[in-house]
């Protein structure tokens, strides 16, 4: 049965690789009923997201795997063969993995300045792709990749996966019923102060594994796409990756891009036209040992063309407030916090509502019966978009238009300057 579907496959994809080269955008209709994916990036996210993804065990096979850390490459092999009950081919090298024609589509979660050269190569290749967010680590790259996938017409999702939590389709539904009326700012926080995961008590100082070293972590592979290429191996820039600038733009397309993500889904508020932004690293510094160059301490203020204001928020010494977003309309607030609830206040007026109307509190587990948030649902809606029966809920454009603003916040920081951003031209310019 598998080399069956592999046959099937291997025309898709070959038909997907003739779309390229011709330029033909059309959508690539699955010949199966099982998607065959490689996952290419095994590590935390990935390890995580294929764990989600066999709960649609029924649509998918993952006949290949790629890491270049040998640990997470052996873990993801385990999953594969635990969960799906075969063997997966295993590859170091991802362009490896794209030669193979039994790869229908793939997932890529590595580290963000990767994505780019592996989701182009991907597309190149006639795959579809489960892309972990951000799109790619600047906004021209971004640009490069919607191009490209909406020319070949291959189905791209990006791992924004609120869109796929039945706590925000519930806030849009409400919005678009018009129980919060006139909608004219959103505030959006996310507070941390450290992961469970991490070594010591610092947000995005992960566990590093006791034999990480440059044999088993394949640095030149890592360091594709970044700046410095002569870097000498260091396992914390190759494992905590977040913190620095080559790797990562930090909070604003780590954390950021979830939320503009979610503004756009939940209110239609796509880009903004400016962006300030300021911060620093006041908790985790040198001082205190630690060598991150992205801030701990961050906010931004977005003004969007059509009278709408974004506030951001972010730092990592105190996590009181968890993380969410507060929709605020004339009629009334819509919140969804840490992903897990969702409350909507009517406003009053001398005491009483403005509108006949009541407040809502839902527990995405306990009143929707939803178990994670919302990414069991977007891998799946994936699988149903390679399979030709839904459409992905988080294209490309969508996943470049969460990632804007966050490139947008980053150069206004780095540049301690206010942004603008022109949509019709796609160009930014700082005052
Ligand atoms: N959607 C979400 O809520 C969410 C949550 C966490 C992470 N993410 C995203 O997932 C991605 C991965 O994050 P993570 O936390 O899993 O990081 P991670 O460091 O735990 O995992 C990255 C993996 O990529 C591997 N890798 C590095 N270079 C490679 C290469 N050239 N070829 C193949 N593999 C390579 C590493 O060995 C590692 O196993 C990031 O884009 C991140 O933003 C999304």
């Amino acid at each position: 049965m598998p080399q069956e579907i592999g046959r099937r496959d291997f025309l898709r994809t070959s038909t997907a690789a003739a779309a390229v080269a011709g330029a033909l955008a059309r959508p690539v209709r699955a010949q199966s009923d099982r998607v065959n994916l490689g996952w290419i990036g095994t590590g935390s996210r990935g390890f995580y997201v294929m764990g989600r993804g066999y709960e649609s065990k029924e649509l998918l096979q993952v006949v290949a795997v790629c890491d270049t850390y040998a640990g997470n490459l052996a873990k993801g092999k385990d999953q594969v063969q635990t969960k799906g009950g075969n063997t997966p081919k295993t590859y170091v090298d991802y362009r490896e993995l794209l030669a193979d024609p039994t790869v229908t589509a793939v997932a890529i979660s590595t580290p963000e300045h990767l994505h780019f050269p592996m989701a182009m190569a991907a597309l190149k290749a006639g795959k579809n792709i489960y892309l972990e967010k951000p799109i790619a680590h600047t906004i021209e790259e971004g640009a490069q990749i919607v191009a490209l996938a909406e020319k070949t017409g291959l189905v791209v999702q990006v791992g924004t996966q609120n869109r796929s939590s039945l706590l925000y389709k519930r806030a849009k539904d409400m919005v678009e019923q018009g129980m919060i009326g006139e909608c004219h700012f959103t505030r959006a926080f996310w507070y941390r102060n450290f992961d469970t995961s991490a070594a010591v008590p610092a947000a995005w100082r992960y566990v590093i594994p006791d034999d990480a070293s440059p044999e088993n972590t394949d640095w030149k592979r890592f360091l594709e796409g970044a700046k410095d290429q002569k870097l000498a191996f260091d396992k914390h820039r190759y494992f905590q990756w977040r913190n620095y600038w080559d790797y990562s733009s930090g909070i604003s397309t780590d954390l950021l891009v979830h939320q503009t993500d979610i503004s756009n889904f939940v209110l239609g508020k796509t880009v903004p036209s400016s962006c300030v932004a300021s911060g620093g690293i006041y908790m985790w510094t040198r001082e205190k040992g630690d060598d991150r160059e992205v801030p701990d301490t961050f906010s931004a203020v977005y003004e969007y063309p059509d009278k709408f204001e974004l506030n951001y928020s972010s730092a990592f010494g105190n996590d009181q407030y968890g993380y969410g977003e507060q929709f605020m309309g004339s009629e009334g607030t819509i919140e969804v916090i840490s992903r897990q609830y969702m409350n909507y206040f009517p406003q009053k007026f001398n005491g009483k509502p403005v509108k006949d109307r009541k407040e809502v509190h839902l527990d995405r587990l306990a009143d929707l019966g939803q178990q994670d948030d919302g990414t069991a649902a977007h891998v799946r809606n994936f699988l149903q978009a390679c399979l030709g029966k839904e459409k992905a809920i988080a294209p490309a454009r969508a996943g470049q238009i969460a990632a804007i603003p966050g490139h947008l916040a980053t150069m206004s920081y780095k540049m301690n300057k206010k942004v603008f951003w022109d949509d019709k031209t796609q160009k930014y310019r700082l005052s």
